[in-house]
């Protein structure tokens, strides 16, 4: 080959290293953990003998996870739950967003969106890690797994003095631990090297798995029950329990709200953007990507579109017409909807309602 041939290959590399490491879209592994949101898992004692085994069974788990849930086979029921749990949650918190954290019917569960290193998948990571600390934590204190049991947290200083400490706790402790083993065994399993793109990515899981735990554990407050002679409260036993899941929720969605935007930086770490603003905490999240704006229906990133959503004609935010149909305009139509009405309190002690029906607008994105 001549010298002028080289030098345009050598361009040609140059090029194809440059799209690469700009493009958005990285060969993510479609595969996770969250698909045992979707299949039904049963206690390992119900296992029949010749059947195939539990960990097999599983799709969606990388080599680690599944080293784990042999060895912790009765965690794995725990871990779907989690997982549903979280995705629940998800749905609840984006329900008026045009993305809406819909599942596909697959084991990628959220489809290709995930691809993309935006907010939305930071939410994603730690609202299911959130899950899966909320989850197990629940079973130790109710004696479904053998490897941990009520919490053996210490009594915190400002409990009144005589006040019992050591009622049975949610084993936060534990869920957090055994989460952050399950959870970023697949990141780190990983061996990307460092300052790559898919490094980056790796470090943006492993940061928003991280704050999901940390919300749930830090979430979770002593809660009292009262003793003593018709209710007197003399006496108090307490112990730690676990926040309500839509506080989680809730705190992860603010935290969406403030994520910091980061990039790769030159010793191979995330760096933000802006260095304006306060570098984020382990209790904060990040991302790496814009969002697309999931206006249109698109396969490349997996975007379903807000075509035949629900909005909220009189409204200014993002479940109004006017954003979530991203200009396009909407359709009314009328819709009977059913309640509960006139009710009334009858002596003693029940409530009567009677049914109404009324004609309601209803609007939905072109
Ligand atoms: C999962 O389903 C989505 C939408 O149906 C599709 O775009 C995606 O390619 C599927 N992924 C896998 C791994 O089958
Ligand atoms: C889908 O999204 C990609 C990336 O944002 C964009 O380049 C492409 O034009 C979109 N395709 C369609 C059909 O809108
Ligand atoms: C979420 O959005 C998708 C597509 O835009 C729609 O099919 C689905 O019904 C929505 N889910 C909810 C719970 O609104
Ligand atoms: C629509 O939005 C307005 C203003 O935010 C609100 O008062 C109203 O309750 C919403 N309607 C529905 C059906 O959610």
């Amino acid at each position: 080959m001549d010298r002028k041939g080289v030098g345009v290959r050598h361009l040609f590399l140059l090029l194809v290293a440059l799209l690469a490491g700009t493009s958005q879209l990285l060969v993510v592994d479609a595969n996770s953990w969250w698909s045992m949101a979707l299949t039904p898992i049963q206690r390992p004692e119900m296992y029949i003998i010749g059947a195939q085994p539990l960990c097999t069974q599983l799709s969606g788990l990388s080599q680690g996870q599944r080293k784990l849930c042999q060895l912790y086979q009765d965690h794995m029921m725990y871990i779907g739950d989690g997982a549903k749990t979280g995705i629940k949650e998800c749905q609840y918190q984006f329900r008026q967003r045009r993305w809406n954290c819909s599942t596909v019917d697959n084991t990628s569960v959220f489809g290709r969106v995930m691809q993309i290193g935006s907010r939305e998948t930071a939410f994603t990571y730690a609202i299911s890690a959130a899950g899966v600390v909320n989850a197990i934590s629940r079973a130790c204190r109710e004696g479904e797994l053998s490897t941990c049991g009520c919490s053996r947290a210490a009594r915190p200083r400002d409990l009144p003095r005589d006040w019992l400490w050591g009622g049975c706790g949610d084993n936060v402790h534990y869920g957090y631990r055994f989460a952050r083993e399950f959870v970023d065994a697949r990141e780190r399993e990983k061996n990307f090297p460092r300052g790559s793109a898919e490094h980056s990515r790796t470090l943006m899981n492993l940061q928003n798995n991280e704050a999901g735990r940390q919300a749930v554990y830090n979430l979770a407050n002593v809660a009292c029950k009262c003793h003593g002679v018709s209710g007197s409260c003399s006496l108090k036993t307490c112990w730690l329990q676990l926040a309500d899941f839509r506080r989680v929720g809730e705190f992860l969605k603010e935290k969406y709200d403030s994520a910091a935007a980061m990039r790769i930086g030159r010793r191979g770490k995330l760096e933000q953007v802006d260095k304006r603003f306060n570098p984020p905490t382990p209790e904060d999240l990040v991302y790496i990507d814009p969002s697309p704006d999931y206006c249109l229906h698109n396969e490349t990133t997996g975007s379903l579109g807000t075509q035949g959503r629900l909005c909220n004609k009189t409204s200014e935010g993002m479940d109004g017409c006017e954003l979530m149909c991203c200009g396009r305009g909407y359709d009314q139509f009328k819709m009977y909807k059913h309640e509960r009405c006139h009710c009334k309190f009858h002596w003693c002690c029940y409530v009567k309602c009677k049914r109404c029906t009324s004609l309601v607008d209803q609007f939905v994105c072109k």
